[in-house]
């Protein structure tokens, strides 16, 4: 492995990936605004507690995933492998416990000891929003809704919403009973995986990809059919409320998500673009266990993969954020031009004016090279006649095009506003 490459599942965002980076976030930033979100920053790692308890010990994340580590006080600590548990962490020291509603977002790495692939990686990016305090159908539809307005900004259409309910802990033990009973003949036909979720977590037979499961799991019963009525009015509001907006969806009963926090609603979102069934986004309502208290703390939201964004958008043929490029670019024949044009540009960029230059004498051929290199979109050259005369010819780098200006940034600002 060559010392100038990151660790397997890790990436450099290079400076020409960044803007459309940024066209991300900041997108998100705008359109979660419109909806009452506001930022919220938690740290890269947390106490181990809180994913062990947030995510559930069986979960295949706090099972296999977890990049945990000890600090010099000899405290368990782990670099986020998601953001729920930590954003919750942090709003349990609020009303939120208490049922007022607050609604965050968050945008930045995570951390998953996975096998790395096209679209799953080691250290990987998300977009998450939760919503704490309050429990309403209306509220987890209109997650869905922002979600979907978000993808929509950012050129991605064409996407499915794959929605199921998990019901609540109270429905759990009559749909596991019923699970175990079907599931129990058919496992010598299964894979060793799902052999050993019969034993620690039959739910997430469902989820299993493998062809020798899917046969079975495609005739298993819907979980949902044995959930009290309560979880189904609230699942069949779920549902009215976003085809009351247009909203359209597949139920599917064998949606049962990676993450044990799950009540009632959850849902994915999968685009061709990616292959397969991988989700650009997931997300749902959850109640999560808080550290120490063991406390439930209430709320609904999703997270979405930024590098599977990207994946995405390019499949669709939309082209990256061009990097923003020096407006001008100031060429200096000679050490008196060289201090007037690193005077010059200091004076444009405070002005907003993005300026390029060498600083040190280069033949006129080297810096045109530069200028071309840097995409700059107009050139000057500065020489002793220039500063005599205090003019110069502002040279168009597109069509070679020249006119006369006055050699002063405010005149070269204007000219180039
Ligand atoms: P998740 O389904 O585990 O949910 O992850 C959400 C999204 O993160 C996925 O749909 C995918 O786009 C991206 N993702 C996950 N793992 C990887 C990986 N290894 N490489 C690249 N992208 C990945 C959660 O994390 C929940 N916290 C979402 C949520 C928020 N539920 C309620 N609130």
């Amino acid at each position: 492995m060559s010392k100038s490459s990151p660790p397997p599942g890790t990436s450099d965002i290079l400076p020409e990936e960044a803007p459309t980076w940024n066209l991300l976030e900041n997108t998100a930033r705008k359109i979660f605004a419109l909806y009452g979100y506001r930022e919220l920053r938690t740290p890269i790692f947390e106490y181990t507690e809180v994913f062990q308890r947030g995510l559930g010990d069986e979960t295949e994340v706090v099972k296999k995933e977890m990049y945990t580590f000890e600090d010099r006080g000899g405290r368990s600590l782990t670099l986020r492998p998601e953001g729920t548990a930590g954003v919750m962490r942090s709003l349990s020291g609020t009303d939120a416990l208490n049922g007022v509603e607050h609604r965050v977002f968050y945008i930045g790495p995570m951390f998953r000891g996975e096998r790395p692939a096209a679209g799953r990686r080691r250290q990987f990016h998300q977009i998450g929003v939760e919503n704490a305090g309050k429990v309403s159908p209306e509220l987890d539809a209109e997650c869905i809704a922002m979600l979907l307005h978000y993808l929509e900004e950012i050129g991605i259409t064409g996407t499915t919403l794959y929605l199921n309910t998990r019901g609540v802990a109270a429905d759990r033990p009559a749909a596991e009973q019923a699970l175990r009973q079907y599931f129990e003949p058919c496992l010598d036909r299964m894979c060793a995986d799902c052999r050993e979720r019969f034993e620690r977590n039959i739910w997430r037979i469902l989820d299993c990809k493998q062809e020798c499961c899917r046969p079975f799991i495609e005739q298993a019963p819907d979980p949902a059919a044995f959930f009290s009525d309560e979880s189904k009015l609230y699942f069949k509001k779920v549902c009215d409320a976003l085809t009351a907006m247009g909203i359209e969806y597949v139920v599917e009963p064998r949606l049962v998500r990676g993450l044990d926090y799950y009540v009632h609603t959850v849902f994915e979102l999968v685009h061709p673009g990616l292959g397969g069934q991988t989700a650009i986004a997931g997300g749902g309502r959850y109640e999560l266990r808080l550290p120490e208290t063991g406390k439930p703390i209430q709320g609904v939201g999703y997270a979405a993969g930024m590098e599977r964004l990207l994946m995405v958008r390019e499949a669709l043929g939309i082209p990256p954020v061009p990097q923003e490029n020096p407006k001008i670019f100031l060429v200096s024949m000679g050490e008196r031009a060289l201090a007037f044009n690193i005077a010059l540009a200091a004076k444009l960029r405070k002005a907003g004016i993005a300026a390029g230059l060498e600083l040190e004498t280069k033949s006129l051929k080297s810096q045109m090279r530069s200028a071309d290199r840097l995409k700059a979109a107009w050139s000057v050259v500065v020489g002793e006649s220039e500063l005599e005369s205090g003019k110069a010819m502002l040279k168009n780098m597109a069509d070679s095009s020249q006119k006369e200006i006055e050699l002063t940034a405010d005149a070269l600002a204007k000219e180039l506003c």
